[in-house]
């Protein structure tokens, strides 16, 4: 039998146990409300072509280059419906399936560089308006040990806290589960891929602005990633922006902006993302509606010079079901459209130009391409532009809307979307625009703007 006295260290144990776990959890919940949101945070956006990314490659042409853009926005939209596809299913889809970093899929259009707890963790993540988590490898991970960069290791960090399981941002995942310590774990699984899964937690993020010197953001809420077969590189996980609660969009105030210039110039440095408050909200404006985790918008019309194109309204809206409809993307470069749509355009297209022209398929998705070289057989293209609800409006010029593939062959870059699956605007349509996002306020703002005027 048990002295009283083992009785009472016991209860003492007990108690301290239970005291720990619970001033763990108030201290969780209190410094994630409390976190220090700064009203503006910019970031460059590294193209992944760009002489600054990690994947950089010298010896790459343009065309090779055009190639990747093609085959990773095909991947990025077979991710999408992918997803749809499950959430039609079984609703338990919202987490699933994002970035399939390294299993030679997506891998994104825009990489953004922030460090984790200090200055010797750089990060550089992919980001996605289509995602919510902002995740990260850490230490203790299968793979860690190979890794060419230094991983961020969490035990060694003071800063470091779990999300509890009754945590509201913990609430907010679909794919979770609690430890035995309460504390909350995340899983992510990858379309033809291994799953990745982790803790949910939060660490101090320093994000180097160009404006404001360092600046520490204490208490971010982001996934610490420990299982993964992927052998962490120098991209080293998702920024995800989209609006739910643990996305980091939402929680530096439900607002950010990005402005895009010219993409197939590989030293081009005035691409960036601006997140909080200070985002630039500027422009005409057009209803943004969420849904399924990505963000959708009420397209009405897309004109070539100044002739509007029969392409009737149906075509551009999403069914009750959930079909259809146009979201906008910062995954892929390109841009698909309901076949109705494309149609139009591409006949609308191939009347405006006196050059031979067939169609490309890959997989189910088709585009049209033509004989001759884009800088010097369609001088004075007339331009095509999207026109939203409200008044916004996107517009492309030639250099937007087509890629040259090879020294005689040029494509167009919006491409026709497999039955039933909505339509994306793609990163490559949005460029020499900012687009602001107000999720809050359920609002996007479109601007043609330079984006080298933002870094004065
Ligand atoms: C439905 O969801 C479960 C797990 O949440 C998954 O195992 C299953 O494969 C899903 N069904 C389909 C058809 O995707
Ligand atoms: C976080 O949770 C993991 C798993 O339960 C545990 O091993 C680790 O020590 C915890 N870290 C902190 C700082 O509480
Ligand atoms: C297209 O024409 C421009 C202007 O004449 C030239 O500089 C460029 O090299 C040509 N591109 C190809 C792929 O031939």
């Amino acid at each position: 039998m048990a002295s009283f006295r083992q009785i009472l260290l016991l209860l003492t144990y007990e108690v301290l146990f239970m005291s720990t776990v619970l001033v763990t959890c108030i201290d969780a919940a209190k410094s994630i409300s409390t976190g220090i949101v700064p009203k503006r945070l910019v970031r460059k956006l590294i193209h992944r072509n760009s002489v600054k990314s990690p994947l950089y490659n010298s010896d790459h042409t343009n065309f090779d280059s055009a190639k990747f853009a093609f085959k990773d926005s095909i991947s990025r939209v077979a991710m999408i419906e992918e997803k749809m596809k499950r959430c039609e299913v079984n609703m338990s889809c919202s987490d699933n399936i994002q970035a399939n970093l390294h299993a030679k899929n997506w891998v994104g259009v825009f990489f953004v560089e922030f460090h984790i707890k200090d200055m010797s963790h750089p990060m550089l993540t992919v980001m996605d308006t289509g995602s919510n988590l902002l995740w990260v490898h850490c230490i203790p991970c299968p793979n860690c040990a190979q890794a060419s960069v230094r991983i961020y290791n969490p035990s060694t960090s003071s800063t470091y806290t779990n999300v509890s399981c009754r945590s509201e941002y913990c609430e907010a995942l679909r794919q979770r589960s609690c430890d035995q310590n309460d504390n909350c774990n995340y899983e992510l699984h990858y379309e033809g891929a291994y799953p990745t899964a982790g803790m949910l937690a939060t660490e101090s993020f320093i994000f180097d602005t160009t404006d404001d010197g360092l600046l520490t953001v204490p208490n971010v809420v982001f996934g610490c990633s420990h299982e993964s077969n992927d052998k962490p590189d120098a991209v080293m996980g998702v920024l995800g922006l989209n609006y739910n609660k643990v996305s980091l969009a939402a929680q530096l105030g439900n607002k950010f902006s990005y402005c895009v210039g010219r993409i197939k110039d590989p030293s081009y440095d005035y691409n960036q993302l601006i997140l909080g408050e200070g985002a630039i909200l500027e422009g005409d404006s057009t209803p943004l509606d969420t849904y399924n985790g990505y963000f959708y918008v009420t397209l009405e019309g897309i004109s070539l010079g100044e002739a509007m194109l029969d392409i009737p309204r149906d075509s551009f809206r999403r069914t009750d079901s959930g079909q259809g409809g146009v979201m906008i993307d910062s995954g892929g470069e390109h841009s698909f459209l309901d076949q109705r749509a494309y149609e139009e355009l591409a006949d609308a297209v191939m009347n405006t130009m006196n050059l031979n022209c067939w169609f490309e398929s890959e997989l189910h998705y088709s585009r049209l391409c033509f004989e001759g070289n884009v800088t010097k057989d369609i001088k004075g293209f007339p331009g095509v532009t999207f026109h939203f609800s409200g008044g916004a409006e996107l517009g492309l010029e030639a250099e937007s809307l087509f890629s040259q593939s090879n020294p005689t062959t040029f494509c167009m870059n919006i491409l026709r979307a497999d039955y039933g699956q909505p339509g994306v605007i793609g990163v490559g349509a949005q460029q020499y625009h900012n687009v602001g996002y107000d999720i809050s306020g359920k609002k996007l703002f479109l601007r043609r703007m330079d984006c080298e005027l933002l870094d004065e």
